[in-house]
């Protein structure tokens, strides 16, 4: 029995977790609190303190309107699993080879209790209306790699599942399955699924003849590890458009067979590597002080536990103990609540994160586009300065927005996102630019036509290069009235986690209204911390991206 102490620190991980996967299941990840109390069935006043505990910790952002939104940190959970498990490193590259190869959807997913779990995702979706992305979770019973999967279960994992199926018959804990009335499939019984997984076991392939949705066809075969145990499943997805069941096993069965065993070297050779680079943050930090009760510090402190989690091989407790500067007696604590709900498992003494993991928001955040990462940062960054600020990116001759926040109207022409400007007379083109690598940069500039747009504009092809220059060696640009009269503007450039630039972010003002000595002072400043946030998200939301 535990102690009724140490009953008060465990609950509000469990709690804490509960509200980020409401979240989690929740349209783009968004909910408001009243919402939550309904998803959760917890009190007001709970909610109220983990999404202060959640905010506090950066998992969770409170917009204007009052929608809770997961912030990319909350993928550094399902991150610790995925580098843990080595899955996408080893994998990815022959899965994306198999994809290329036969121009079709290819996926990786493992089991999880009695459901399968994408973990790799090639996106090449044609004519379905669903695509399942890494970490979204599928019953067992409606794909091809669930009976795989299923093969290998005992009775209890079959009781398991058919006691899940009756208590969901809806299949409401599979945010992810698309709800069309039109294609309501009934259920096998336990007996059929046995059998189903039986043939699946022996053939050694599956089909999944448009269980999920009008159309939509899969073959599965189990990838195995050096001991022979199914680690998880490759699946081609396609389209009954494009193939029948038939054509697509005929295709497909043999290369796909092919990269299972070169997945399988993958898995058998693998280096050791030492620890993934998701940094562990010091949960002994105490802003309990500064919050009072309404923060939850057995929940933050769980959830860094959670994160610290990715060592491939597992942990032992003085590993993440240490990883987390946490005392031992409060690492266990957060440990054994985690093993009871399903997100760590312990062999030998170490722990390891489970696929489980991923249903804390992977799916919905990690799929946002860069211009998604930005937003509430230019919303930040537009409270604090109060100047408009955009994200733009290079195309060809010009920038073409992507994301965008105004203040006030400094600009005649209006703004949105798809605007393009010549990249020439503007200081995000001008950061872009200074990015290009240096034959690229020439060749930019030899094809130029750099028309003046105002009396100030830079038109001579070596001043541009100078500035070029100058802009790559400071890390900013600034470009006084070359686009419109009376605008300025300062742009600093955005990096992707492999330190290459991506984009651009700039602060738009009143040339005649700003100093000049105001905009090294206080806008660069800004603008310079803003790009960091933004980088930190992007390094999370895109950190398994292919580039
Ligand atoms: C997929 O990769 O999206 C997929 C895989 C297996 C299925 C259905 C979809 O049965």
């Amino acid at each position: 029995m535990p102690s009724s102490a140490e009953e008060a620190s465990v609950g509000p991980l469990e709690r804490g977790l509960a509200v980020v996967h409401a979240l989690a299941g929740a349209p783009a990840g968004r909910l408001r609190r009243s919402d939550l109390v309904r998803a959760t069935g917890l009190a007001r006043s709970t909610v109220d303190r983990i999404v202060t505990t959640l905010v506090r910790l950066g998992h969770l952002r409170e917009e204007y309107g009052g929608d809770a939104v997961l912030t990319p940190r909350v993928l550094e959970l399902g991150l610790a699993y995925l580098h843990a498990s080595r899955l996408p490193e080893l994998l990815g590259p022959p899965a994306a080879a198999l994809a290329d190869d036969l121009d079709e959807s290819v996926s990786v997913a493992v089991p999880d209790r009695d459901a399968v779990r994408f973990v790799i995702q090639t996106p090449r979706r044609r004519a379905l209306s669903v695509t399942f992305r890494a970490g979204d979770a599928l019953p067992a019973e409606r794909c091809a790699p669930g009976a795989l999967f299923a093969a290998d279960w005992d009775a209890p994992d079959f009781e398991h599942w058919h006691a899940r199926a009756l208590s969901d018959p809806d299949d409401e804990t599979f945010p992810a399955l698309p709800r069309s009335s039109a294609h309501q499939r009934s259920r096998p019984t336990q007996e059929e699924f046995r059998a189903l997984a039986k043939e699946a076991g022996k053939r050694g392939w599956a089909l999944d003849d448009q269980l999920i949705e009008p159309g939509l066809l899969a073959v599965a075969v189990p990838v195995r590890d050096g001991s022979r145990r199914v680690v998880c499943a490759l699946s081609v997805a396609s389209h009954s458009s494009r193939h029948s069941t038939a054509s697509l096993y005929e295709r497909a069965l043999e290369p796909m067979l092919r990269t299972a065993q070169q997945m399988t070297e993958a898995l058998t050779t693998r280096e050791e590597r030492p620890a993934a680079p998701v940094p562990a943050r010091d949960a002994s930090l105490d802003p309990k002080r500064e919050l009072g009760p309404d923060y939850l510090q057995s929940l933050a402190r769980g959830l860094s536990v959670l994160a610290a989690l990715s060592d491939p091989g597992g942990m032992t407790l003085s590993a993440v103990a240490q990883a987390t500067a946490l005392p031992r007696a409060t690492a266990r604590r957060s440990l054994l609540t985690l093993q009871s709900l399903g997100y760590v498992a312990e062999t030998d003494r170490r722990f390891i994160p489970l696929p489980r993991v991923l249903e804390l928001g992977y799916s919905a955040v990690s799929a946002r586009s860069l211009a998604d990462v930005a937003q509430p940062h230019l919303v930040d960054l537009v409270h604090r300065v109060l100047e408009s600020a955009s994200v733009a990116v290079l195309d060809g001759p010009d920038i073409r927005y992507i994301a965008r926040v105004a203040a006030t109207r400094v600009m005649h022409v209006d703004i949105t996102v798809g605007t393009r400007f010549p990249a020439h007379a503007t200081s995000m083109g001008r950061v872009l630019l200074a990015a290009l690598p240096s034959g690229q940069r020439s060749a930019w500039l030899a094809e130029a036509d750099l028309k003046p747009l105002t009396a100030h504009t830079l038109t001579d092809p070596v001043g541009l290069q100078g500035v070029l220059v100058d802009a790559e060696r400071d890390g900013y640009a600034i470009v006084d009235q070359e686009l419109e009269e009376g605008l300025r503007s300062i742009a600093v450039p955005l990096h992707g986690p492999d330190g290459k630039v991506v984009a651009a972010l700039n602060i738009a003002h009143h040339a005649g209204r700003t100093p000049l000595s105001e905009v090294h002072e206080r806008l660069l400043p800004a603008l310079r911390d803003t790009a960091r946030r933004i980088e930190d998200d992007v390094a999370l939301a895109f950190a398994l991206r292919p580039s």
